[in-house]
């Protein structure tokens, strides 16, 4: 993909082209300093505004009675095409959709999610410094804290700004060619994509080119910044914690020289809220282990690394009988935990995270909600039916109520392929 190429607007936010209605057979209504309204189709759903407030009202025991808060907001978004959250509105909106979100397992501790409102940034320079200070809030050296920064809103007028990394810490993938004129992919496979937009953007890798070089943030700016290309920034290496993986057990596990990133911040998915859109929100939780151990290192499409770890314990890779993939998955799971606790980074086991995820599916049981989960998401992936989480049914993941979503554009970003290429 070429930079030319890159669009800072979605398909979703462009203004439609669709003709006004011809103007109607009566003197135009002149009213002086109410701005003009957006056109309808561009406007937040009245609808959803409404029952987010009462969503708000129901789950806020001795609130003001929701009506005169509804009028208000009705009358705004008349007036203006969308409405303002107020600041609790905005945190427990936040707080809500990480609830909602049916694919984590770590939502027990939903209503301790700090936010960071930080709606007025819409400039690309502004939105990637607001990324680095939210690094630094929510690594705290390792302690590490849920932490959501929500920037500008797409307004009906102008569309809000974009993060295009998946998350804030994300390694390149390099396709170096190789002696023999062969492409090696160094690094994450899964960014090769991405490096090479960040690359046709102007962004030059280290060189020699690494297994795990920070990506630059890659921003489109909103409102007024709105604009065809986007920029890249540089993550300061002081805000990015990186834990140096070894095993208990096994001292040439050190030398393969394996490291990952201690917060993972997903940066691309848009925080809706009572009909108002955030298309920047980026937010974090901590680690589990097997996310790590068992998929990112594991995944055949990802570093891929388990004929290597199970060459160094010696197993016989011939034979899938042998169950050398298993036993490789496990140990590379448990490093990665040792590792993480050696230097005082939280991480979380899937033993636990399952015991913790039931809990909080009693508490919400007990209030009255239903807590929608995909199982396949919540279901670790290594040792499934050892973990209770994976012995029962679930409620099925909702459409509705506040909630991070990934647009398909917003993949294609993350990816480095905009249009899905
Ligand atoms: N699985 C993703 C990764 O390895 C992170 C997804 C979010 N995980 C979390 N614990 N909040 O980078």
């Amino acid at each position: 993909m070429t930079p030319g190429a890159a669009t800072d607007v979605d398909d979703d936010t462009v203004p439609s082209m669709r003709p006004r209605p011809a103007p109607a057979l009566r003197p135009l209504r002149v009213a002086p300093r109410t701005p003009r309204r957006p056109p309808e189709q561009h406007a937040v759903d009245a609808d959803a505004a409404e029952q987010f407030l009462r969503l708000v009202h129901a789950e806020a025991p001795g609130a003001a009675p929701p009506e005169h808060r509804i009028a208000a907001v009705r009358e705004e978004i008349d007036r203006t095409g969308t409405y303002v959250h107020t600041g609790a509105e905005l945190a427990f909106g936040a707080r809500v959709a990480w609830r909602n979100s049916a694919r984590c397992i770590g939502r027990l501790y939903w209503r301790s999610l700090h936010v960071r409102d930080r709606r007025h940034v819409t400039a690309p320079d502004q939105v990637a410094a607001e990324c680095v200070a939210h690094l630094r809030e929510s690594t705290r050296r390792g302690r590490v804290r849920s932490t959501v920064t929500v920037l500008a809103p797409d307004a009906p007028d102008a569309p809000g700004p974009r993060i295009w990394n998946e998350q804030l810490v994300r390694y390149a993938g390099h396709t170096p060619v190789s002696e023999h004129g062969t492409e090696e992919i160094v690094g994450d496979p899964r960014y090769v994509g991405f490096t090479e937009t960040a690359r046709s953007l102007g962004w030059l890798p280290p060189a020699p080119p690494g297994r795990f070089d920070v990506l630059p943030l890659v921003v489109s700016g909103g409102g007024e910044h709105a604009a065809r290309t986007p920029r890249w920034f540089e993550v300061p290496a002081d805000a990015v914690l990186e834990v140096a993986l070894s095993h208990p057990d096994h001292a040439w596990f050190a030398d393969l020289g394996l490291r990952w990133h201690a917060v993972p911040a997903i940066s691309n998915m848009r925080l809706d809220i009572g009909g108002v859109s955030y298309p920047a929100a980026p937010f974090n939780g901590w680690y589990m282990s097997t996310e790590i151990g068992a998929r990112n290192f594991a995944d055949a499409d990802r570093y891929d690394l388990l004929r290597e770890v199970a060459h160094g314990l010696g197993l016989d890779t011939a034979n899938d009988r042998t169950m050398w993939r298993d036993r490789a998955a496990v140990e590379l799971t448990l490093a990665v935990q040792h590792s993480f606790d050696a230097a005082g980074v939280t991480v979380a086991d899937h033993h636990g995270e399952s015991l913790r995820f039931l809990r909080h599916l009693e508490r919400e049981e007990a209030a009255g909600r239903s807590c929608p989960v995909d199982w396949s998401w919540i279901v670790p992936p290594i040792s499934g039916g050892l973990t209770p989480v994976f012995h029962r049914y679930y409620d099925p993941p909702t459409d509705s109520g506040p909630m991070f979503r990934l647009d398909p554009q917003a993949t294609a970003r993350g990816r480095g392929c905009p249009f899905g290429g």
